[in-house]
């Protein structure tokens, strides 16, 4: 469906922004694009509506170059959420919505009906929010018309950068919904860019992690999790992948009381259960450090208690 061969980006001929990658977004795919700031995601992403021109290599959309389309032809056939809202000032909501329909010379009914169709489908009422103006929205607001405005002609491919960002926690769950349901009935093929490894991994497909315009590694979330190329990745997936098995010395550690004359064994703050499990298996108590500095003391009974209220949740106790 989308192709990247070789393709480099370096704009006004400094470092490359983008640096000579390669992949391919299979037909309704969801690609999610994620990776540290400056990483070069929407670099990536604006190449392939030719927003931004490639400095080398090519990019492929249905096995035809896209410098070979004609740009009303590519950007008609590619919905675009921008990390900026940009919603145009002057026009109604429904103006703005209606903005690619109307160039494809959808009638009047059926424009009026697939607007009234998307408000409701982000939750806001059509009656009241279709004559309004962007600046008599909420940014959260502004930003779902900006999402719906991206699927408005049903085009093939929706490009999506950080498209949630300024969403509060449940309209944003409330739209990853949404998304994820759009994708899986129609079938889009989507690329999505988030900072968010939480995001990435309940919506993609496949995610793509990127760092200095390089990829560093493309696969499904299960393969990032248990098989990450290197400690980078498994540095930026983190505990996400694994929820219910961050351990936190810290929340089970007693002040340090005065033990002249006794020396306890140390064990860092940093510890995984699975250690501090150990090291307790020889000794009664611990001598929590922090940076070199003893901070507490954690026993064996607080965590023996700790792992009966996790066995009697049911809960994953396993690091
Ligand atoms: N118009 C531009 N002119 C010069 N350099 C640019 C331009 N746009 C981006 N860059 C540089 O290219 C690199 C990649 O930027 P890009 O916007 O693609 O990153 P990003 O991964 O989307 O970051 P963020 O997560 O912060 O949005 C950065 O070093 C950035 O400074
Ligand atoms: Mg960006």
């Amino acid at each position: 469906m989308i192709s990247f061969e070789n393709v480099s980006k370096k704009y006004n001929g400094g470092t490359p922004a983008v640096d000579s990658i390669n992949f391919t977004v299979n037909k309704g795919e969801f690609l999610v694009l994620i990776g540290p700031s400056g990483s070069g995601k929407t670099t990536t992403l604006k190449m392939i509506n030719r927003l931004i021109p490639l400095t080398t290599g090519t990019i492929y959309m249905n096995g035809k170059r896209i410098s070979d389309y004609k740009i009303d032809e590519l950007r008609w056939n590619i919905g675009y959420v921008l990390q900026q809202i940009a919603l145009f000032p002057h026009m109604t909501i429904e103006e703005n919505i209606a903005i690619v329909p109307e160039l494809k010379q959808w009638n009047k009914e059926k424009i009026r009906n697939r607007v009234t169709e998307l408000l409701d489908m982000v939750g806001l009422d059509p009656i009241l929010y279709r004559n309004r103006r962007p600046d008599e929205l909420s940014g959260g607001e502004q930003q779902r018309v900006g999402v719906v405005r991206a699927l408005a002609a049903d085009p093939e491919i929706i490009l999506m950068d950080e498209p949630f960002s300024a969403l509060d926690p449940i309209s944003r769950e409330k739209l990853q919904e949404d998304i994820i349901h759009l994708q899986r009935t129609i079938k889009k093929t989507i690329v999505f860019v988030t900072h968010d490894i939480q995001e990435a991994l309940k919506l993609a497909d496949r995610i793509c992690l990127m760092k200095e315009g390089k990829i560093i590694q493309l696969g499904t979330p299960d393969e990032l999790i248990n098989e990450p190329a290197n400690d980078f990745v498994r540095d930026f997936v983190g505990n996400a992948g694994h929820p219910g098995t961050d351990f936190d010395l810290e929340k089970f550690i007693h002040p340090l009381p005065n033990l002249t004359g006794q020396e306890a064994p140390t064990i860092s703050i940093q510890a995984t259960l699975a250690e501090v499990l150990e090291r307790l298996s020889d000794h009664d108590s611990l001598s929590v450090e922090k940076n070199g500095v003893p901070i507490g003391i954690v026993n064996r009974q607080i965590m023996i208690d700790y792992l009966s209220q996790q066995v009697a949740k049911g809960g994953n106790s396993d690091e």
